[in-house]
């Protein structure tokens, strides 16, 4: 449906837990976050209603995210019910990768059309001390699992910070060469954690594409959050995506659904629809999605503000 501003929403990003396997530096704190209880967080089949009452307004896309959405139980189950629902023609999901490449086959059978895996670094000690305890080669065997697997396109979302992974920009580039990735660069947003290292380590990609002046622009992709670009003669893509000095607010086509229930219409708004009371009556609880849609702000303010004004950080919303 049209939101008050004429966006499209169509999508819809699930986050179905605030649980995580890593501890990304902009992310986590480096002891966890206070884990929600288990009774807070949406049953599988909340979700699902959820999800099919979103269908009714022309919701067509799900992404599931987390936290780490693999470290859910059931992962598998619930995108094989989401993809019986009629409506429903993409599913995708958010993961870090690290659980990925076992798991990949049962989750494509299930109907999972494509994956968004996030890699920071390509060397395995910076690896580790971004997201604090992973392994790199875990992650790697999941990209190349979902290529042989044909879980196409493979996107890698690498969250590019100046004195942290800059240096690595021209091997994530040449990644391109070998692989039919899209590596979508991903600025540092002063959200949760990401608050903290903001200002230090906050890098503008105009001053990236300068460098390199090989990149040749081949488009902006479909829902013109990412700028693509491509050296000549490689099999993958580079994508630039730029929420906080490119903002892209006024072609935003999606709401989160937080996995304690709530909808949240904008990322960085602290606004917050809590659905649960609706759960046992689907047409109350599509009313309710409709009226977080009408609900949705022009834009949000993180110029202008240096910090989010998101109360829940992105371990808890979805990446
Ligand atoms: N800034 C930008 N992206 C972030 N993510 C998490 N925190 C931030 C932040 N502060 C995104 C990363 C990661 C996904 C799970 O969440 O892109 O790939
Ligand atoms: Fe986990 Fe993703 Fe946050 Fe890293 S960025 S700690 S992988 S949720």
């Amino acid at each position: 449906m049209r939101d008050t501003y004429g966006r499209n929403i169509n999508y819809l990003r699930v986050s179905v837990t605030d649980r995580c396997n890593l501890r990304c530096v902009y992310c986590m704190p480096e002891e966890g976050i206070k884990s929600l209880k288990h009774e807070d967080i949406l049953r599988f089949e909340d979700t699902l209603k959820i999800v099919r009452a979103a269908t009714a307004l022309g919701i067509n896309k799900i992404r599931y995210t987390g936290g780490e959405p693999l470290v859910m139980k059931d992962i598998d189950k619930l995108i094989y019910e989401t993809s019986k629902l009629p409506g429903i023609n993409d599913i995708a999901i958010t993961t870090n990768g690290i659980l990925l490449s076992d798991m990949a086959g049962d989750l494509k059978k299930a109907g999972l059309k494509r994956v968004n895996i996030s890699l920071d670094t390509l060397n395995s000690e910076k690896y580790k001390s971004i997201t604090r305890v992973g392994n790199l080669d875990k992650v790697m065997e999941s990209i190349d699992k979902c290529l042989s697997l044909g879980l196409k396109p493979v996107k890698i979302n690498t969250v590019l910070m100046r004195g942290i992974n800059d240096v690595e920009f021209e091997n994530f580039l040449n990644l391109t060469r070998e692989l039919p990735v899209e590596i979508r660069f991903i600025e540092l947003m002063p959200i949760g954690e990401g608050i903290k290292i903001y200002e230090k380590n906050n890098l503008s990609f105009m001053e990236m594409l300068g460098l390199h002046p090989e990149l040749t622009k081949i488009g902006t992709e479909k829902s013109s959050t990412a700028e693509l670009y491509k050296l000549t003669g490689a099999k993958g893509k580079i994508g630039f995506i730029s929420p906080v000095s490119c903002k892209f607010c006024g072609d935003c086509n999606k709401i989160r659904l937080t996995s304690t229930g709530t909808i949240k219409p904008c990322l960085h708004s602290k606004e917050e629809i809590n659905l649960r009371k609706y759960l046992n009556n689907e047409k109350m609880l599509t009313n309710a999605i409709k009226s977080a849609i009408e609900s949705k702000p022009l834009e949000h303010h993180l110029r202008e503000e240096s910090a989010s004004r998101s109360v829940k950080g992105m371990s808890q919303i979805g990446g």
